[in-house]
């Protein structure tokens, strides 16, 4: 079930973009949410590696790794959001596909970064994504997720009414989930989950075994 504002925040950018920018305040604004992929993993990283931001929306998340110098891929479902991109950020290299089953190579890329984006897939979608991540990236390469994680008592109800708002079930059972372990199962490798914003936020890292 979802409220009446998701479609709306999804048509009207300045709903989106307040909205992110409220929801960030949690985690030092939205110039901190959107760079804690990159923040992770730039020290493992080569200059210019290839990275793909999966999931990308309008390349919010993928301006400071551009801004660094990476050679950027953003992959989304959505064409209006992937225009959006274009205009905000042409240096981004645009795929329009699933993230389920991305037309892009096997081992192509260094990185994979997936920004607040997790939450969006069912339970066995999110598994497929997730396979697919470790296909695209070259053995010893690193995946970054940010996504929500059951708050603690402090933003629990702010969470709450986030959720009710503007997410759909798919991100209530995400936050019933542990992610960390699924990551494990699944074949990666060096899982590191970080908590942030009053543990209303993960950030996990993890390899590619080699
Ligand atoms: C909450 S937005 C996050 C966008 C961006 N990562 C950011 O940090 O601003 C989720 C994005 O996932 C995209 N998406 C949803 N389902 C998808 C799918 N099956 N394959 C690819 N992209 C998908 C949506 O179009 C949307 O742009």
């Amino acid at each position: 079930m979802t409220s009446f504002l998701r479609p709306l925040a999804y048509r009207y950018r300045w709903i989106y973009d307040t909205v992110t920018a409220v929801s960030s305040l949690s985690v030092g604004g939205v110039y901190r949410l959107r760079g804690l992929g990159l923040d992770a993993l730039h020290p493992h990283l080569k200059s210019g590696a290839a990275v793909l931001d999966l999931c990308c929306g309008s390349g919010e998340a993928a301006a400071p790794w551009l801004a660094a110098g990476y050679a950027v891929t953003g992959l989304d479902i959505s064409p209006r959001a992937l225009d959006l991109a274009a205009q905000r950020h042409p240096a981004l290299q645009r795929v329009e596909g699933l993230a389920e089953d991305p037309p892009l190579a096997d081992g192509s890329f260094s990185a994979i970064q997936m920004s607040v984006a997790l939450h969006e897939f069912p339970r066995s979608d999110r598994e497929q994504v997730l396979r697919s991540a470790l296909r695209l990236l070259e053995p010893g390469g690193w995946l970054v997720v940010v996504d929500l994680h059951p708050a603690g008592p402090w933003l629990k109800l702010p969470q709450q009414l986030f959720c009710t708002l503007f997410e759909t079930d798919t991100a209530t059972a995400m936050l019933e989930d542990d992610l960390p372990a699924q990551l494990e199962q699944l074949g990666f490798d060096h899982v590191t989950q970080e908590l942030l914003a009053g543990r209303a936020l993960q950030r996990i890292t993890a390899t590619r075994p080699r």
